[in-house]
């Protein structure tokens, strides 16, 4: 791979900005300072270190944040922050978010770069569950669980598939869902005459929102978290 290539899908700065940085001496390839930024290296051997640090080329990469309230799932907006600007040093370009949490809904959300992956998670095909920590206005009723697994109207075409409902040791309701229609789990909830509250989503296929990442925080998904999504 061709080093401003390697430099830039790295993150390190645009074609033209790494072409400068090159230049200027920043980078050394194996120990040596180099100043053309055209040389080939070898992107999975190099030692490529830019103002001393090492540079490592993943092709893809994922993240888990816990989304807080107030930002938009998007890259960018004009008027409110978005969870691409809660990743300061972005570890490569071309991150996306992996479906949308609504601006107000906290929790998991998966952001990478892998394309093909993010189509299988979302492609109701693949039936991938999605577990919310739902707070509601009332009180869910026995009868309610039992609609909302079931399948409700939601003035859709068809009613939700079925689904999981339980509520845990504190009376929230804990739902589990495998499609993505817009605003689903809040229309879900009207359509059993109640009104979400509050709403965090806490699993995402195999992936389980961590204990210790506050909401804000992100971090890079681990080997054994990439294989559980990747290869399932
Ligand atoms: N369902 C909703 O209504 N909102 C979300 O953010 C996610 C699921």
């Amino acid at each position: 791979m061709r080093l401003d290539r390697f430099l830039s899908e790295c993150n390190v700065g645009s074609r033209s900005q790494v072409k400068e940085l090159v230049k200027k001496g920043f980078v050394t390839v194996d120990g040596v300072a180099v100043k053309k930024s055209d040389i080939n290296i070898d992107e999975n051997k190099s030692i490529v270190l830019f103002k001393g640090k090492r540079i490592i080329y993943r092709q893809f990469v994922y993240i888990i944040m816990n989304k807080p309230a107030g930002v938009l799932t998007a890259s960018r907006d004009k008027k409110s922050p978005t969870v691409m600007d809660l990743i300061k040093d972005k570890p490569a370009k071309d991150l996306f978010a992996v479906g949308r949490l609504d601006k107000d809904t906290t929790g998991l959300l998966l952001i990478c770069n892998d394309g093909e992956l993010s189509h299988r998670l979302l492609s109701p095909r693949y039936h991938v569950d999605k577990t919310y920590l739902v707070g509601c206005e009332k009180p869910v009723s026995e009868d309610d669980l039992k609609a909302l697994e079931e399948g409700v109207d939601i003035g859709d075409e068809e009613k939700t598939l079925p689904a999981k409902a339980c509520l845990d040791e504190n009376g929230d309701l804990l739902l589990t869902i495998h499609e993505g229609r817009y605003h689903q789990v809040k229309r879900m909830l009207e359509a059993v005459g109640n009104c979400v509250v509050s709403l965090k989503r806490i699993s995402f296929g195999s992936l389980l929102l961590p204990n210790d990442l506050k909401e804000g925080e992100w971090r890079e998904l681990n080997k054994d978290e990439i294989d559980s999504i990747v290869f399932k």
